[in-house]
């Protein structure tokens, strides 16, 4: 029999592609999407899977809504993706981070504990927890150290699916991902503010790039891969917390280069370094230990830096010549 998913934050990045991986699986799909004054929903237009989804309208930190969400979609699993993700606004909104981000993660525990405590749920932890780190590969074992309000407010989340997990029997996994990119990035992430400047750059549109940190070292992967590790962790018999990264790391200024030279480019011929990009607080470098992933859900990464970079680079090629 088929099951039945619920995702929040479908309309991002990861929410569009494991909503692609779970439909192609056979799941119905149920969206929970906030109102916006704009159509949010590109991605899933660009997947061509927008008709396939459910749209439950409701907003994460409005408990009311999550609960309607979770009766109407009958959930067998619950992805809780939704988030203020982006770490240089979490500063500007400290408190909205701390509610979207953290205090919501309780909102869809206590839904699940309420309606039906069968429902195996996955929240959408982060590398950025580990912050100021503690060890040179992160693991699930190594303590935590935020270094920004979202970081903070996704620590919360964090322990509270442990909390829940540990005080109710809740089959509550958290998947804490390093970064994970895309031609479907938000264009406000380091990686798509990249390619999207290397293709109008080469197509002439655009004649610098301003950055900020770019000595600052991340364990990049493809969230297409990633989506799997999610969708992984919820067929598990007992819940459990995984890092998933690919264990390599690389400076920004080096995934630079490999944008720029994959359309012949220099990139240190285009590049402005801009403090108001700089961030109060940095995490200099993410490097994961994701051998517990590997060894217990058999998933390991499968796309290369150097491919993530031509596939993104190539979409935003396509995207500008068409005149987006
Ligand atoms: P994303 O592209 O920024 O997507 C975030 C989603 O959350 C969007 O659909 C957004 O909808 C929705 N959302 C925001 N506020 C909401 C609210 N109040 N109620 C309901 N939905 C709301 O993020 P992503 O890259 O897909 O990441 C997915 C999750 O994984 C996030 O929780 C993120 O923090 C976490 N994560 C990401 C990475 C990564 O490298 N991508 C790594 C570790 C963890 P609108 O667009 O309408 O605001
Ligand atoms: N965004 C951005 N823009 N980042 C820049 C820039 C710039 O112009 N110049 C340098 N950087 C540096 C940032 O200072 C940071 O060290 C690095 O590039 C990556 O920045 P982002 O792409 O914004 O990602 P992030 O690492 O802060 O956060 C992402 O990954 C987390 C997992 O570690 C987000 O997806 C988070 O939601 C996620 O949890």
């Amino acid at each position: 029999m088929s099951k039945n998913a619920l995702i929040t934050g479908i309309t991002g990045q990861d929410g569009a592609y494991l909503a692609q991986l779970l439909l192609n699986k056979g799941y119905r799909v149920y969206g929970l999407m906030p109102r916006r004054s704009t159509d949010t929903r590109w991605r899933l237009l660009e997947l061509n899977i927008e008709k396939d989804i459910s749209i439950i309208y409701g907003d994460v930190s409005d408990l009311s809504s999550v609960i309607r969400a979770v009766e109407t979609s009958k959930a067998d699993e619950f992805y809780n993706l939704a988030a203020q993700s982006f770490v240089g606004t979490s500063w500007d909104q400290p408190v909205l981070t701390a509610q979207v981000t953290g205090v919501a993660v309780t909102h869809c525990l206590e839904a699940i504990r309420l309606i039906n405590p069968k429902i195996r749920f996955y929240q959408a932890s982060t590398s950025e927890m580990f912050g100021l780190i503690q060890a040179e590969r992160q693991s699930e074992t190594t303590p935590f150290y935020p270094r920004s309000p979202y970081g903070v407010a996704k620590l919360y989340g964090h322990w509270m699916t442990v909390n829940y997990r540990e005080s109710f029997q809740l089959h509550a996994s958290s998947g804490i991902l390093f970064n994970h990119e895309s031609p479907l990035r938000g264009i406000e992430f380091v990686t798509r503010k990249v390619t999207d400047a290397v293709a109008r750059i080469k197509q002439g549109k655009q004649k610098t790039l301003s950055l900020g940190n770019i000595d600052a070292k991340r364990d990049w992967g493809f969230a297409g891969d990633y989506v799997e590790a999610m969708w992984l962790m919820l067929q598990q018999d007992t819940a459990d917390d995984y890092v998933v990264a690919t264990g390599r790391t690389t400076t920004v200024r080096e995934m630079c280069n490999i944008a720029f030279a994959h359309v012949g480019l220099k990139a240190e011929d285009y590049i402005r370094i801009d403090p108001k990009f700089y961030r109060p607080a940095e995490v200099d470098i993410l490097l994961g230990d994701p051998t517990k992933a590997n060894k217990k859900l058999h998933w390991k990464a499968q796309t290369s830096l150097e491919q993530l970079m031509a596939m993104m680079v190539d979409a935003d090629m396509r995207r500008v010549s068409e005149g987006r």
